[in-house]
């Protein structure tokens, strides 16, 4: 659905997307990179699990939460890349500090 532009940066980071490896540009955003990899969504609603993904992609929505090296309630628009980041799906509510 999403692809990048044809004007991205050359140099790209690979990170992974729930198991998946992709490559971003260097620069850009977790939730960019979410995004990248074709995920439909990357956390669910806290009540009733509906699956939610990026939308506003400058930190108002908060529908780009997500486990990003192992921390929940990342704000996934609000993060650069970097190389090996881990992004994961965020399940329903999770602890203010990881367990
Ligand atoms: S996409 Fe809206 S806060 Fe991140």
């Amino acid at each position: 659905m999403f692809r990048l532009r044809p004007d991205a940066p050359a140099a790209t980071v690979a990170v992974e997307v729930e198991g998946q490896t992709v490559q971003v540009p260097a620069g850009a955003s977790a939730a960019a990179a979410v995004l990248v990899a074709g995920l439909c969504s990357i956390r669910e609603t806290p009540v009733g699990g509906a699956p939610r993904a990026p939308y506003c992609l400058m930190g108002v929505c908060f529908d780009c939460l997500a486990e990003i090296d192992g921390v929940p309630n990342r704000q996934s628009c609000m993060v650069t890349v970097r190389p090996g980041m881990r992004i994961g799906r965020q399940r329903q509510a999770r602890a203010a500090r990881p367990e």
